[in-house]
């Protein structure tokens, strides 16, 4: 299993970041936004250790890594600030708190489909973590053909002098075939010179890739679950 971190800035740039993007918007504090920022970092690195104490176990008991790869990363603070201009929301600490779910993310690229749902339960259902949102778009794909399981869940954090219950921290949760096809999805969405008329072409493709990434996953996973029954 392989652990990334390529957004996961480090307090002092937190602090940094905040600090330059902060001056138009002065209702907010400083210090309160970086001890936000500092909470929900700590419950990547909770929930964080918890994937890879899983991957351990099942490694050991099953001869199994239900886990590729665990990408960990903070919501830059100007990604912050642009989604709460988009939807329109306040710039308040409260705003922030309870909306803004998604300032910690991890992201968990399975090895088979059935490892999505593995890990998932697995997670949900240990004693200090609470599911607080899940989109199902295993069962429900995107109707641009886009997989994958999502949850937001929050684990508690403890301080000094205070332990804060409920963090919350977004998990999405992917196959690498549902991987390789996002990435090239996000990479069609934000190449704007691209001509419409390729674009199109390209995301009819896509959508039918999509489906046949499909096919291949649940064929593969099938000879893998044939191959561990006759060892
Ligand atoms: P945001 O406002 O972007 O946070 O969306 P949301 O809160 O409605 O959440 P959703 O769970 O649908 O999507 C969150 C994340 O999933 C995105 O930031 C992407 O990383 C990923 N995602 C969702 N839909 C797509 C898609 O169609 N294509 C690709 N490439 N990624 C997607
Ligand atoms: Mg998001």
């Amino acid at each position: 299993m392989i652990l990334e971190r390529n957004n996961f800035l480090s307090i002092d740039q937190i602090e940094t970041q905040i600090s330059s993007v902060l001056l138009q918007d002065q209702d907010l504090d400083l210090n309160q936004l970086i001890h936000l920022y500092m909470l929900r970092r700590s419950a990547i690195n909770e929930i964080g250790t918890k994937l890879v104490n899983l991957d351990d176990e099942y490694s050991i008991a099953h001869h199994h890594n239900p886990i590729h790869l665990i990408e960990e990363r903070l919501k830059s603070p100007s990604s912050l600030f642009e989604k709460l201009r988009r939807k329109q929301l306040p710039f308040s600490l409260a705003s922030i708190n309870k909306n803004m779910l998604d300032i910690a993310g991890i992201r968990v690229i399975t090895n088979y489909l059935d490892d999505i749902l593995r890990v998932k339960d697995v997670l949900s259902n240990q004693d200090d973590v609470k599911v607080l949102k899940t989109k199902d778009y295993l069962n429900h794909p995107k109707a641009n053909g886009y997989r994958g399981f999502h949850l937001v869940v929050s684990v508690p954090v403890f301080l000094a002098n205070k332990t804060h219950k409920d963090v919350p921290v977004e998990v999405q949760l992917r196959t690498s075939g549902m991987e390789m096809w996002a990435s090239l999805e996000h990479k069609l969405h934000y190449k704007n010179e691209t001509s419409a008329q390729k674009a199109d072409s390209y995301t009819q493709k896509l959508g039918d890739y999509s489906q046949r990434i499909n096919d291949i996953e649940v064929g593969m996973q099938q000879i893998a679950k044939d191959l561990d029954k006759s060892k």
